[in-house]
């Protein structure tokens, strides 16, 4: 199966961005754990990060034909983005949402995310972590399917 990883805004950031929020593991190292456990699950890894709407629009757009499925970071265009729930909608690749904290649990304006109906699964809260989970389920997925 081969799986893109998509980040969206500040990920890029991540270890040195509020780390009493997002933690301190970088997206390097956050990249390197979830290549490990594509590689333990024998699937293939493609990693991307942009601070663009329009770049994350454009790499939607082009998973057909290059991935099976997609874990989605849209960072705080999660709980804006009807031109990223369009470009979901037009290629239906199975994505699973992930957030690295618990959104639900954060203000008001977190709570509303825009595309997470769409999504094989929803994923908050687990950190890191939470990438190696979305894994697992777009493969149980594909396996079952
Ligand atoms: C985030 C949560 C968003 O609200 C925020 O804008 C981010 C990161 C997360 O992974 O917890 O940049 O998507």
């Amino acid at each position: 199966m081969r799986v893109t990883v998509l980040n969206g805004p500040n990920l890029n950031l991540l270890g040195t961005r509020e780390p009493h929020i997002y933690g301190t593991t970088t997206l390097a190292q956050l990249e390197a754990l979830v290549r490990e456990e594509a590689h333990r699950l024998g699937a293939s890894i493609h990693f991307i990060q942009t601070n663009h709407e329009g770049v994350l629009v454009d790499e939607i757009q082009r998973l057909p034909g290059t991935a099976d499925g997609l874990i989605l970071n849209a960072a705080a265009y999660s709980h804006s983005s009807l031109a990223i729930r369009d470009a979901l909608l037009a290629v239906q690749i199975p994505f699973v949402e992930v957030h690295l904290t618990d959104v639900t649990a954060r203000d008001e304006a977190r709570r509303r995310l825009v595309f997470a109906d769409l999504a094989v699964a929803l994923i908050t809260g687990e950190g890191p972590e939470g990438y190696r989970h979305a894994l697992r389920v777009l493969l149980e997925r594909h396996r079952g399917s």
